[in-house]
């Protein structure tokens, strides 16, 4: 056997693990670990027991708080009556049920349910489902993808080509033919300082037009955006912006996607995004929060129509060659009916709607400190934007996260920016902490 660093032994060296860390600075990261062994409700604690309020919900994932006995049974259970099932030809009666459940809180008309085992599949299922939509319907000159600057859809090959984060493009080649980008929606000079939907930017979904013009409206088969843009550091879409996309869409025969990976689930103090906002789209994507982070799925929630549109070829054909030999698990569907029960039990999905308010006053309580030139809040989510250190970009931002975590706070940096999404449990207390500390910390560059 190998014998190699066990995490949980306290100052073993993990200098020449295996493990290679996705998204991480591995080497770095190996010389001084920051390990988390055990998790409780708002609390992370290390291998040494240092509690560690969490800022982030792990990774903008566990809505409901960690370790929730009720989602632990569900799981167990679960596991212990049916480990799995083929879900193709096949089902098991969780499947339906919990389709059935999310789909009736969903926004009116996305009616049927995909199931993925995470937001990079949800958001390939989606893109497939629209051009094999077009496609079935007589369509199939629509083959272009819409994605935006700064947009983040996942890690596959269709999230990464739509995705407009430079940094996690660039190093894997051509990507995917036929996709093209509109502008991001970030504009510091008209809008710092915004709290919720900034006042300035509507007119920038006209980029979408820009582009229905540049490449012929009938070759584009889907726009996929994030209605807030999280992973780029927390961009709220500007007053009116999501209407008039869907306008432009609705106007050229367009789908529209909206990747909501994480601004479903309460985030935002409804189930979707797309409610809170009142824009519907055509698909709508998530994962993470669906079983509070628990057991990996994702969902693609669709307009009937799109359902029906494959419903027509003779009933002995397979009507979508498409899933996941995990699509549906048994135990991810145990795990996401217990986070539902639990969601709606304790009035999560709403909740940050209650807490926005003192959230935002939190959030904005840091303006003035040093380095600070933009803060920005949603629901129970939040961006502080930091200004780099010349010829040094991202290490401010890091420093604080590091900092943080010194001091029992765990944050997300991206770039300069730090982004906040706290479990949608958050007290007063647990806000009051978190920010105390931060401020504590920014007053330390
Ligand atoms: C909007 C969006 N789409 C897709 C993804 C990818 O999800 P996953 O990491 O589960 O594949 C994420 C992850 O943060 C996301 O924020």
């Amino acid at each position: 056997m190998n014998e190699r660093a066990r995490p949980e032994t306290v100052g073993h060296s993990l200098e020449n693990s295996a493990f290679f860390m996705p998204f991480s600075m591995n080497r770095q990261f190996k010389k001084a670990p920051r390990l988390v062994s055990r998790a409780e409700g708002i609390h992370y604690y290390t291998p040494e027991g240092r509690k560690i309020i969490d800022g982030t919900s792990g990774l903008w994932c566990v809505n409901a708080g960690h370790c929730r006995p009720a989602i632990a049974e569900g799981v167990a259970k679960g596991v212990a009556t049916l480990d799995f099932a083929p879900p193709f030809q096949l089902g098991h009666p969780l499947a339906f049920e919990f389709a059935d459940k999310i789909a009736a809180l969903a926004p009116e008309g996305l009616s049927k349910v995909f199931f993925t085992n995470s937001g990079s599949e949800s958001v390939e299922t989606a893109l497939k489902l629209a051009l094999a939509y077009h496609r079935v319907r007589g369509e199939g000159h629509r083959t272009r993808l819409i994605g935006r600057e700064r947009g983040y859809h996942g890690v596959n090959f269709g999230g990464t080509a739509v995705g407009g984060i430079v940094g996690n493009r660039k190093i894997f080649g051509a990507l995917l033919a036929g996709v093209d980008h509109m502008r991001h929606t970030h504009d510091l000079a008209r809008n710092a300082f915004s709290k919720g939907e900034p006042q300035h930017g509507a007119e920038l979904a006209d980029d979408l037009e820009r582009l229905c013009q540049l490449h012929d409206p009938s070759t584009i088969a889907a726009v996929i955006v994030e209605p807030v843009a999280c992973s780029t550091g927390v961009l709220v879409p500007p007053v009116g912006y999501l209407k008039r996309l869907r306008e432009i869409c609705d106007r050229h025969g367009i789908l529209l996607i909206f990747d909501e990976v994480i601004t479903a689930w309460g985030r935002l103090g409804e189930p979707f995004a797309a409610l809170r906002f009142k824009v519907t789209p055509d698909l709508i994507t998530t994962a993470k929060g669906i079983t509070n982070g628990t057991v990996p799925m994702g969902a693609v929630f669709m307009k009937e129509a799109l359902y029906q549109a494959f419903q027509t070829g003779p009933d002995t054909a397979i009507e979508m060659p498409h899933g996941y030999t995990y699509s549906a698990h048994p135990v991810a569907c145990a795990a996401g009916l217990a986070t539902l029960g639990l969601y709606q039990r304790d009035g999560l999905l709403t909740r940050a709607r209650d807490m926005a308010g003192y959230w935002e006053d939190a959030v904005h309580s840091l303006k003035g400190l040093p380095h600070v030139i933009d803060l920005r809040n949603y629901g129970l989510i939040a961006g502080i934007e930091l200004a780099p250190i010349a010829g040094r970009p991202t290490a401010r931002a890091y420093e604080v996260f590091l900092k943080c975590f010194e001091r029992g706070i765990l944050i997300r940096t991206t770039g300069d920016i730090i982004a906040l999404s706290p479990p949608l449990i958050i007290e007063r207390k647990h806000i009051d902490q978190l920010f105390g500390t931060l401020s504590e910390v920014l007053r330390t560059l």
